[in-house]
């Protein structure tokens, strides 16, 4: 190469090895799940061989990853006859489907004298991927076609889209056999799909309602330069034709697919008998939420190909394998209203009122749609079959319209222009995203919201007033703000529905006992916009008395910990209205009188020192934990950066403690808390 110019020989030697190189990376990437370059380094790699190839045209390969992307949009799909038929599963819900189906295999098996009287049948587990199942046809090591399932006999040739997948690779690694047809599932990552539609929202563009409906709009595009722009993903779980040599079991043709370089997933299982199908499908159950791609299931199989030969198929699903399904997360209903609701701000919060549906193991009749905003985002209208998600413990959701259902007619949502409780005017404020009723405490809705705030356990802590009592408290005019509550007596409290004499008792015995609520509780309770748990306590150390804290002005309140502007105008305003001092001394007028907050006193030893709590301490309470640290002159925070001075840990710690581990911040249990308490060290 001395004269500055390479031999054929030496260009196919380069460009061979950029290939190599760059397989490799997409193979640590998306099958080993093992990256050892950046993102920049790779694009590089591509630059180069994309250089390389552009001065030699004649050297370019299919199989190079330069040739991805090719090819001119196309005017239909053609239709493509499967080698072997793609299959579908039976489906199981219950427990007890799942002991049938073993029993029935075990009892074939022996009767067929490949299974021992005391030997259970061994299976392969697996996730059951929520997305579109493919089939990949290799031949002599390169991808030739893929196409969609279809029927199962005849599906739809989208090779040119699949191509665009790196997880897909375009030539096989390995000892590879002649004719290789690889059937797996196409999805997208919740992550992906999250940035996508945040991508499709900017542009204008359509938002899908879950991964698999994005991953299927994606792969059925006619121009695969857009699914080349689409964040799919592929995983093999299965085979069609192979010309030759064949697996001997489910679990030794997914490794063998991993070392042809497929990406096979990890979350499997080779277990036997029933008992450990139920517990492989509890455990996903379980780490379901924590996995990257969305699955609605498991799926058995018998390990060893023989014997599901012997076990066969009925109709078009086979006897050796089931797919053992999670309660839907996703359902479709009628969205019947959009109501509005009044917090104790004002904030007006549009509600779905839905066609009861069950989903995810609960029944759903509402779901908030947050803002205006979000209604609009959403485009879901009364009178539309919507989509209602309950995934986990998350609270239920309307993903969106099934448009092809939306009855003619059915009108975009409006915020109402009055409050519907007190008919005040709805105000929406530039650059927010909340409306807001404008009645304040004029506004029985928002005066009950106070209430229920006020006599809260981290408030005011009366038990026995609920929604219910408080409805009716103020609907008679009865109490109308939260000093009325402390003249409250038993005689007329009997009048009210479903109240005894003993509750009315316990609960005057309980108002009275709120007389004395510490400081910080009256300020939480007060319910000052801002101004949540933590600041009302900062507030109470601080300035040790509500006169302090109601004379104290701008300069004073920031001078709090954790006070900035917003937080410091939003209390100089709550006390400047005349109606709100005038409940606070009416709170006075009735005798209630906060108790004050041990103040920070002798050594601040932890001064200037943040703290995180986490795990259950084994003699002192959080509340007790917080309580010395701040007496000490520390601070407690909720979460572990940097800055952080130690983290205590306790039994059951959780990321907190490792995110503590990874940044090497000091880490005590009790007994170090207790003696950093002590002496500052
Ligand atoms: S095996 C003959 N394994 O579930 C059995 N299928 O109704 C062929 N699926 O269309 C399927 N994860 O799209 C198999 N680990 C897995 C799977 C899986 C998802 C899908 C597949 C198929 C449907 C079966």
């Amino acid at each position: 190469m001395s004269d500055g110019k390479e031999s054929a020989a030496d260009v196919q030697e380069t460009l061979q090895r950029l290939r190599e190189e760059i397989s490799a990376h997409n193979h640590r990437y998306y099958v080993l799940d093992a990256p050892v370059i950046s993102d920049a380094k790779y694009d590089e790699l591509m630059a180069q061989l994309q250089a390389l190839e552009q001065l030699h045209p004649d050297m370019i390969v299919p199989e190079s990853p330069t040739q991805r992307v090719g090819g001119a949009p196309l005017a239909a799909f053609d239709s493509v006859r499967h080698a072997v038929p793609m299959r579908s599963l039976g489906n199981a819900f219950e427990p007890d489907d799942i002991l049938a189906f073993d029993k029935r295999i075990a009892d074939t098996l022996r009767a067929a004298g490949m299974l021992g009287q005391d030997q259970a049948v061994e299976y392969m587990a697996e996730c059951k991927f929520d997305g579109l199942a493919i089939s990949l046809r290799y031949e002599n090591g390169l991808l030739v076609q893929a196409a969609t399932r279809g029927d199962g006999q005849v599906g739809e040739d989208v090779t040119s889209n699949i191509r665009t997948l790196r997880s897909v690779p375009l030539k096989l690694r390995g000892d590879f056999p002649e004719v290789l047809e690889v059937r797996g599932e196409v999805l997208m990552y919740r992550s992906d799909f999250d940035a996508l539609n945040q991508a499709q929202q900017a542009r204008g563009e359509k938002i899908f309602v879950n991964p698999r409906n994005a991953a299927a709009g994606s792969l059925r595009q006619l121009d695969p330069r857009i699914t080349a722009r689409r964040p799919l993903r592929f995983f093999a779980y299965g085979w069609g034709q192979i010309q030759g040599d064949q697996p001997q079991t489910q679990a030794g043709a997914l490794e063998w697919l991993e070392r042809l370089g497929l990406p096979v997933n990890s979350e499997r299982a080779l277990i036997k008998g029933a008992d450990q199908l139920l517990e492989y499908y509890a455990r996903m159950n379980e780490r379901r939420a924590g996995l990257p791609f969305d699955i609605d299931g498991v799926v058995y199989k018998v390990n060893a190909l023989d014997a599901q030969e012997v076990l066969g198929y009925v109709a078009r699903a086979p006897r050796f394998a089931v797919a053992h399904k999670f309660p839907a997360q996703e359902e479709t209903t009628l969205l019947m209203d959009i109501e509005v609701q009044v917090g104790r701000t004002g904030a007006i919060t549009p509600v779905a009122r839905l066609k009861p549906v069950f989903v995810g193991g609960v029944t759903v009749t509402n779901a908030t749609l947050h803002n205006e905003d979000e209604v609009r985002r959403k485009d879901v209208r009364v009178g539309d079959t919507v989509i209602v998600r309950r995934a986990g413990d998350v609270i239920p959701e309307v993903v969106g319209p099934v448009i092809e259902l939306r009855p003619e007619g059915a009108e975009s949502f409006v915020m109402p222009a009055a409050c519907p409780v007190c008919g005040s005017a709805i105000q929406r404020l530039e650059g927010e995203a909340v409306s807001r009723c404008t009645g304040d405490l004029f506004c029985p809705a928002q005066r009950k919201q106070s209430l229920l705030h006020a006599v809260g356990r981290k408030a005011l802590d009366i038990e026995g007033l609920g929604e219910r009592l408080i409805d009716q408290l103020v609907d008679s005019g009865r109490i109308r703000s939260l000093a009325d509550l402390f003249t409250l007596r038993v005689e007329e409290l009997v009048l009210f529905d479903r109240m005894g004499r003993k509750s009315a008792e316990n609960l005057v015995a309980a108002i009275d006992k709120a007389r004395h609520p510490s400081l910080r509780a009256l300020l939480f309770a007060l319910g000052i916009r801002q101004v949540g748990e933590t600041t009302a306590r900062d507030l109470a150390l601080h300035f040790g008395s509500l006169d302090a804290v109601m004379q104290a002005d701008e300069e004073a309140l920031l001078a709090v910990n954790d006070v900035g502007p917003v937080v410091a105008s939003s209390i100089r305003q709550f006390f400047a209205e005349a109606h709100n001092r005038e409940v606070v001394q009416a709170l006075l007028d009735a005798g209630v009188s906060p108790t004050v907050d041990a103040a920070p006193s002798g050594r601040l030893v932890l001064s200037g020192r943040t703290l995180v709590l986490t795990g259950t301490l084994p003699t002192l309470t959080r509340d007790e934990a917080t309580r010395r640290i701040l007496a000490a002159g520390g601070k407690v925070s909720g979460s572990v950066s940097k800055k952080t001075s130690y983290v205590v840990a306790g039994e059951e710690a959780g990321t907190k403690l490792t995110k503590a581990q990874d940044l090497g911040v000091a880490i005590l249990d009790e007994a170090g808390l207790i003696a950093l308490l002590e002496n500052g060290r």
